[in-house]
């Protein structure tokens, strides 16, 4: 944000401000508190895109690679997958994860309390329906012991982090916030973190092709009864400018204990093949007895398939040179 927002570029958009009320101040607090974001800006609702799309719209372009003249696009298509298994004792689990928000609301960013509450029951009723046993967990009536167990075991968010309290998203924290899940806790929902919904599908392993169809499965049922904020250009709508589009992050926990000790391979390789780095529990973690969390970069301008092939090649070509290494 502060590498493209020019003094003539804020002069011009300060005054403006959403129909539900969201302005460029807003929009950059969480960059501004937290001088060490990596991106430093939020939505408050679709139409931040385009009012303020002077700054969004070159770290956008930055971050996916995407003109305001593309067009996103999405498949879903589980079985155009290529090599969609990888059948090594390096991967440890497999996660995929959508990003969604309804229409109608603002995002999490400047929703109200009420607002909120409302998304929140809209949800369950939703997920009441899907063909999943599964139940909903409300965190505030969670015990913390519960809680922090499903943290530990990667089910579950953790209190909003420092760039997400400045972008407005801990407000009434831990109100209308809660998690769905299955009995074998490879199909979840989370409620009211970053987006309304992020919607999980993971196991142990490296079945790829078996995550992405539980979670194409359990999406279309959702859309039934769900109506999602989507733009044809931006794809879904969400708080942040990285998950715009897909909305997808599809990772691996690898060990990559060689690899690992050459950081400028190890990112160059993950550059090469649209990747990013992330530790063992989740995003501004660290990595453990080196397990990585690799993950896709791009999801705007690319479909869904793409999204989960990149993370399949990449990871594939890093346990090539971990390999090599290691002889
Ligand atoms: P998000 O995926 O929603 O962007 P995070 O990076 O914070 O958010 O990850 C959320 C949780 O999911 C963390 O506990 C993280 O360790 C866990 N996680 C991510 N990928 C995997 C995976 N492949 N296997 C197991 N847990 C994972
Ligand atoms: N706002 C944070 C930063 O700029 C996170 C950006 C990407 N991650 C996310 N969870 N949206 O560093």
């Amino acid at each position: 944000m502060k590498k493209h927002l020019t003094d003539e570029m804020y002069s011009n958009l300060k005054s403006f401000k959403t129909k539900s009320g969201y302005t460029l101040d807003m929009a950059i607090n969480s960059g501004i508190k937290n001088p060490d974001s990596s991106i430093g800006i939020y939505a408050g609702d679709e139409e931040s895109y385009t009012l303020f799309g002077d700054i969004f719209n070159p770290i956008i372009k930055e971050y996916h690679g995407f003109s305001k003249d593309d067009k996103h696009k999405t498949c879903l298509h589980v079985d155009d997958l290529r090599d969609a298994s990888i059948d090594d004792e390096a991967i440890i689990s497999t996660r995929i994860r959508v990003g969604r928000n309804l229409l109608d609301f603002p995002l999490g960013t400047n929703i109200s309390k009420k607002q909120r509450d409302e998304v929140e029951k809209r949800v369950i009723n939703a997920l009441k329906s899907l063909t999943c046993k599964g139940r909903y967990y409300s965190l505030e009536s969670m015990s913390k012991e519960d809680r922090e167990e499903l943290i530990k075991e990667h089910f579950l968010f953790k209190e909003g982090d420092r760039f997400l309290k400045f972008a407005g998203l801990n407000r009434d924290w831990p109100s209308s916030r809660g998690i769905y899940h299955n009995e074998e806790k490879t199909f979840l929902v989370w409620v009211n973190e970053e987006d309304q919904l992020r919607i999980i599908s993971m196991q142990k392993g490296g079945d790829i092709k078996e995550v992405f169809t539980r979670l194409v499965q359990f999406l279309n049922e959702l859309e039934q009864k769900l109506t999602f904020s989507y733009s044809k250009h931006l794809g879904f709508i969400t708080s942040c400018p990285t998950n715009l589009g897909t909305a997808m992050r599809a990772s691996v926990h690898v060990k990559l204990p060689n690899l690992s000790q050459d950081m400028p391979k190890f990112e160059s390789i993950c550059k090469k093949h649209h990747l990013q780095i992330r530790g063992i529990h989740g995003e501004h973690s660290k990595s453990e007895e080196g397990i990585f969390d690799i993950s896709n970069k791009r999801r705007l301008g690319v479909s869904e398939v793409e999204c989960v092939q990149d993370m399949v090649d990449g990871v594939r070509a890093l346990l090539h040179v971990e390999k090599n290494l290691y002889m």
